[in-house]
């Protein structure tokens, strides 16, 4: 068998270094030995933006970017959406193992039983101003729950850091349903124990004081739960790598919740849902889109919801939301906005400029057009994908917990700033 090394000649000083190869790797450390002289630092790796780093060893999430594969703890994304609940992928993604019927049924009670929220949370939430982003709502007060919490700063307690895994899970969706009813001046629906997870979140967003009972539609609710499944983990993406850098510091994992959630923010990454209906709406009719393509491949602007780190084929998750918007619109009607979608993916498929690229559907390129059918305004979509992502993140967060290869996140840099240079006195310096 060939030996698992790479040989590295250095031609500067013509020596050669046997590398270990470690998992397809080399460990960068291992760089460090190649040096010109004793006072060398040694060499590094240079990897902006981790286009080829291995940050860390994952057993949650597989990705093949090129075959359009995704699975969770080995079971591809296809069988999850069409047969488990979110609890249950949640469940697996946290456990490593599918639950058995009563894990299923112990695990949703302990939820459930964390959905509420203190008290003075609303009042805290009430000072946010009417028309405050969710986004900009949710991540500060994930942050403020660590205020609430403090014994959840006891990270190396595994029983603590699964009971703050039960309240995050839990509260997230109450949260991010009061940042609704604010924006729409509506009060808060408490959490229905009675209801499903997504039922329950459905409820609180939607349920009128004035109304005794609200019953979420099955089709409805069961398309937002698979939407959550669809969202619940995508291994080292940029979220998650917030999550894990500011957990990497020993943060607790509210303050490292309300860090992901600020990645996820970003247009490019989960806030590209909410400007994929942006861009449908400013495109407006059929015949404008061969003039936004043009638009798009002179440079003037990204065509959202398209492309992908990883993904240099069909997106399999942007497959099943296309599924599940067909059962959605037969019972809230046609988002007429799909037209003008389908008709931007068939020209951009078809385009040399998307095809040379590899540039394909993303998951947020029809999640939006399903979340305004099902009745939310696109400033919260990016709140429901950090909903559905919750769960990746404290997956991740437990991970590198207990993985011993890991400290605190610390990037190298290749320093361009000036070599040392002496301060002039402030009198003496030029205008
Ligand atoms: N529209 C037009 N051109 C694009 C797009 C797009 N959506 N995405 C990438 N390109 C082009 C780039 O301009 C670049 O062209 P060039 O080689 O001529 O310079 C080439 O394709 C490669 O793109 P990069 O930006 O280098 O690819 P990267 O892997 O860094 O970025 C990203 C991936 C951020 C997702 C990018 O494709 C993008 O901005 N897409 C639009 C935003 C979006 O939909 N984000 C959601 C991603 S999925 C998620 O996070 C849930």
């Amino acid at each position: 068998m060939p030996e698992e090394t790479l040989t590295i000649t250095d031609n500067r000083t013509s020596k050669t270094y046997t590398v270990p190869l470690f998992k397809g790797c080399i460990r960068t450390m291992d760089l460090r030995q190649i040096k010109v002289n004793d006072d060398d630092f040694g060499v590094m790796g240079y990897d902006p933006a981790f286009m080829n780093t291995a940050s860390c060893q994952s057993a949650i999430t597989f990705i093949d970017g090129d075959k359009g594969i995704l699975r969770y703890r080995g079971y591809p994304i296809e069988q999850l959406a069409e047969q488990c609940t979110y609890l249950e992928v949640a469940y697996l993604i946290l456990n490593g193992e599918l639950p058995t019927e009563s894990q299923l049924k112990d695990f949703v009670k302990e939820v459930t039983y964390h959905t509420m929220v203190h008290e003075n949370v609303k009042k805290f939430m009430d000072g946010f101003h009417y028309d405050a982003h969710p986004m900009g709502m949710l991540m500060s007060t994930m942050a403020a729950l660590a205020t609430f919490y403090p014994e959840a700063r006891k990270i190396g307690d595994p029983a603590s850091r699964r009971l703050q895994i039960l309240r995050l899970l839990g509260k997230m969706p109450t949260i991010a349903a009061y940042a609704y009813r604010h924006s729409l001046g509506l009060p808060y629906v408490d959490p229905n124990n009675s209801l499903s997870y997504t039922e329950n979140f459905m409820s609180m967003l939607w349920k009128m004081p004035a109304e005794p009972v609200y019953k979420p539609n099955p089709v409805l609710a069961r398309a937002l739960d698979v939407l959550f499944i669809l969202h619940a983990d995508h291994e080292q993406n940029c979220s998650t790598n917030a999550m894990r850098s500011v957990g990497s510091s020993q943060a607790d994992p509210f303050a490292s919740t309300a860090a992901a959630i600020g990645a996820l923010w970003g247009p490019l990454h989960g806030g590209a849902n909410e400007q994929v209906l942006v861009m449908l709406d400013e495109i407006g009719k059929m015949e404008n889109i061969p003039a936004f393509i043009a638009d798009v491949k002179a440079g003037k602007g990204k065509l959202m919801g398209f492309g992908h780190r990883v993904y240099k084929n069909y997106d399999p998750r942007a497959k099943i939301i296309k599924r599940t918007a067909e059962e959605v619109f037969q019972v809230t009607g046609r988002n007429p906005k799909l037209d003008i979608a389908m008709e931007l993916e068939k020209i951009a498929l078809s385009d040399e400029y998307f095809i040379k690229r590899k540039l394909y559907p993303n998951v947020d390129f029809y999640s939006g057009i399903i979340y305004q059918a099902l009745g939310f305004t696109p400033d919260i979509f990016t709140v429901l994908f950090a909903i559905g992502r919750n769960v990746g993140w404290l997956a991740q967060w437990q991970e590198l917990l207990g993985d011993k290869e890991q400290k605190i996140a610390r990037p190298r840099q290749i320093y361009t700033g000036y070599d040392q240079r002496d301060v002039v006195p402030l009198n003496k310096r030029g205008k």
